[in-house]
């Protein structure tokens, strides 16, 4: 199957369910004859251990889909301080650069058909802060030069935080192929029915999979209730999608 080098994991907020959404894609894409693997290129917040930092979106990763490699591997950038990357990076005298990062992803590229990359909080957020620019994480996606899955919630304010984000990764000139609404709820209510609706409808965009809310904790309720999960994913949507941005990609470069 042809298909796009990888897609980049935003979300209308911190904690939406960026690394959930991230770990479930890896494994569903799995499934589909394909060799993907997970990325979160900068991960602040990370945990002081005698081993070093520890990048806990990279401990779910581990957890969800049994890899064992070093989390090197997973995140090229593990900072200590729960803030923005910029100011993560500044505290810690650390020099975030988007040349490392695309050079890591083409790394990864060499031994995996798919990279699934996880972004830091939303498509606004600062990744680098230079004296006359500062670098957002929208700018690392056209960097990379991938299209976009945004993760929302389903519940009260939705419909504003998607439409935005949405709004926002379009002026930007970034694709977005569709969202995926997570912790779902088994009873929606008429708000939440009506919210992903809404969405669709406004963003014009579809929506790929609507991930149910579970029990903590979670990585295991993924790993007990895989075949439910599964079928959170609009398998049939996501895979043409994936394959009809390959044929985009194509037309493009032939144009360019
Ligand atoms: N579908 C779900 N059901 C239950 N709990 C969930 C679900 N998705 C995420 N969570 C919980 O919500 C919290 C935030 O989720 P997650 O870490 O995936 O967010 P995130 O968008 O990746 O955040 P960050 O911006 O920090 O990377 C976690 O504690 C996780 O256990
Ligand atoms: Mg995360």
């Amino acid at each position: 199957m042809n298909m796009l080098k990888g897609i980049f994991i935003t979300g209308t907020d911190t904690g939406v369910g960026k690394t959930f959404v991230t770990a479930c894609l890896t494994a569903f894409l799995r499934e589909q004859k394909m060799n993907p693997i997970p990325y979160k290129p900068i991960q602040s917040g990370a945990i002081k251990t005698g081993q070093g930092l520890i990048a806990e979106d990279v401990e779910v990763y581990r957890k969800v889909l049994g890899f064992t490699d070093k989390q090197e591997k997973y995140c090229s950038y593990a900072l200590e301080t729960p803030v923005s990357p910029h100011l993560a990076a500044k505290k810690e005298g650390r020099r975030i650069s988007f040349e490392e990062i695309e050079g890591h992803f083409n790394a990864l590229k060499s031994n995996h058909d798919f990279i699934v990359v996880e972004g830091a909080g939303g498509l606004g957020v600062p990744l680098i802060e230079e004296t006359d620019r500062i670098h957002l994480t929208g700018d690392l996606i056209l960097q990379l030069q991938l299209p976009i899955l945004l993760v929302t919630h389903p519940g009260l304010g939705t419909i504003n935080h998607t439409l935005l984000s949405v709004s926002y990764a379009k002026s930007l000139g970034i694709p977005v192929l569709g969202l995926i609404v997570n912790q779902w709820p088994e009873h929606p209510t008429e708000m939440e029915k009506d919210n992903i609706q809404m969405m669709e409808k406004l963003c014009q965009i579809p929506i790929l999979g609507l991930i149910p809310a579970m029990p903590a904790p979670a990585e295991e309720y993924i790993l007990t209730h895989w075949p439910k999960i599964r079928e959170s994913f609009d398998k049939e949507k996501l895979l043409e999608l994936l394959k009809e941005e390959t044929k985009n990609e194509r037309t493009t470069r032939t144009m360019g």
